[in-house]
């Protein structure tokens, strides 16, 4: 259908061209023009405006506050991060490095559904039918009721749900549908938002829930990248390493509930299984401690976990390397800054790479403390004690500042076997905790000479 339809729009400026050019015609900028469905072809009919019904202008007072209506899915670590449930007509994008568990974790959500009673429609653009029955058998659902269809046109999915009504589908991934309006190949930015927003508004008008799954790309942005976080309700991102057993589900965005729940699951030889207590999963094994490492306690949503630290300090060439996984690389040169400037110990002739185990992604400044302890160690090769844990933000001027909740970390800490901590002054507890020895600091260097005294 229809390329005389389509124009080109640049990303940057919004200026647009009929064809496509490497530099935009209107502020010269390059490679920024994007395929997209020229709206209306002059008769003020957008495609998208049977949606916008003129509406009643209402006082704000008089509108009734009501609660959505949530389905569970079922698979309580699911829940909790979507905040109770799918919500009808929402749209929730998931991504997740390739093979993290994606589709495992949506096929067994579609399949809870179905049985409780809410009609799915599994769309796999991926993997052939055969496939998906394949994984439904390791599974172990293989009975399951759940509508499947191996398409990748959109117009034809958008048929689908018009005839079949789910309460609930899966587009299984956004990058492999195509629309016929646009000539650009799939998973190109111009596909993957046309095809985002014609489902979107098929939810929206549909009363469907649909749930995106997206790939993310080695930049760690989804193909078709963040356009897609604008138009839907709920975003989540799959974290963890694909090679160990733990993934978490973290909610970026949600219209519909709080972003700040983390959903834990272990991927098992019969699926991703929910963990309701995740607190020990983050910490390695060593048998006696060992230098570069602390351990961190962070707080996720309502539930302390804790995460080892690792650092590794290791004499540098002329321009030596800051690196990390999991931890913010810029944080980690500031706090390597605070370390030199207030502490007096420096790593600028130094390689410096530092790590959170497990594939975990740590965003609070609450690991600032744990982070300069593990280099401190890794630097002079010496272990923090056994039983050694810490937590605590560190400011430019060599202040640590107290973390939030901080007795709910140390009793974790404390429940889980952990003997000797270091934490910021105001976090200090005013009652001892049963077998916990804390120390308490206010300045990065009384940290450090402190943690020196202990070996
Ligand atoms: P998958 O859900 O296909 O990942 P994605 O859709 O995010 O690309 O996950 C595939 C991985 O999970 C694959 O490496 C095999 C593993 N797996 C299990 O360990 N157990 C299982 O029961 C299933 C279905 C998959
Ligand atoms: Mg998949």
């Amino acid at each position: 259908m229809a390329k005389d339809k389509t124009h080109y729009v640049c990303s940057e400026c919004g200026g647009t061209s009929p064809r496509w050019l490497g530099k935009c015609p209107s502020c010269g900028a390059w490679n920024t023009l994007i395929e997209s469905v020229a709206e209306g072809g002059g008769t003020g009919k957008n495609r998208f405006s049977s949606l916008a019904g003129a509406q009643p202008v209402t006082a704000l007072a008089d509108i009734e506050a009501r609660d959505v209506d949530r389905t569970p899915t079922g698979i309580d670590e699911l829940d909790r991060v979507l905040g109770g449930g799918i919500v009808a007509g929402g749209v929730i994008l998931i991504g997740g490095d390739p093979g993290i568990g994606k589709s495992t974790l949506l096929l067994q959500a579609v399949d809870a559904l179905q049985r409780a009673g809410t009609p799915t429609l599994y769309v796999t653009g991926e993997e052939s039918g055969a496939q998906v029955a394949m994984r439904s058998r390791r599974l172990g659902i293989e009975g399951s009721q759940v509508k499947v269809q191996a398409e990748i046109q959109l117009e034809k999915i958008l048929a689908t749900l018009d005839a079949e009504r789910p309460a609930v589908a899966v587009i299984d991934s956004i990058q492999t549908m195509y629309s016929d309006q646009l000539s650009s190949a799939p998973g190109s930015v111009a596909q993957v938002r046309e095809c985002a927003a014609q489902l979107t508004r098929a939810a929206k008008s549909g009363g469907a829930a649909i749930v995106l799954v997206g790939h993310v790309t080695k930049e760690g942005t989804l193909a078709g990248p963040r356009v897609l976080e604008h138009i839907v309700d709920t975003v989540l991102y799959f974290e963890g390493d694909t090679h160990s057993t733990y993934r978490l589900v973290r909610a970026i965005k949600n219209r519909f509930g709080a972003v700040n729940e983390i959903g834990v699951f272990a991927m098992t030889e019969k699926g991703l299984k929910g963990v309701s207590n995740p607190s020990a999963i983050f910490l390695s094994t060593h048998s006696e401690p060992v230098p570069g490492s602390c351990v961190l306690v962070t707080l996720e949503g309502t539930r302390p976990l804790l995460v080892e630290i690792q650092a590794l300090v290791d004499s540098g060439g002329p321009s030596p390397r800051r690196l990390s996984v999991g931890l913010d690389r810029d944080r980690l040169a500031m706090l390597l800054a605070v370390l030199h400037r207030h502490a007096g110990v420096n790593c600028f002739d130094q390689d410096v790479f530092v790590n959170a185990v497990g594939g975990v992604r740590i965003g609070e400044p609450a690991a600032d403390l744990a982070v300069l302890l593990a280099i401190q160690s890794s630097l002079r090769g010496k272990p923090l004690p056994k039983g050694f844990f810490a937590f605590g933000e560190v400011g430019l001027a060599g202040e640590i500042r107290p973390a939030p909740r901080g007795q709910e970390r140390l009793r974790e800490a404390a429940k889980l076997g952990f003997s000797v901590a270091l934490v910021p002054k105001a976090n200090a507890p005013k009652k001892p905790i049963d077998g916990l020895t804390i120390h308490a600091v206010e300045r990065v260097e009384e940290a450090m000479s402190l943690v020196r005294g202990l070996d």
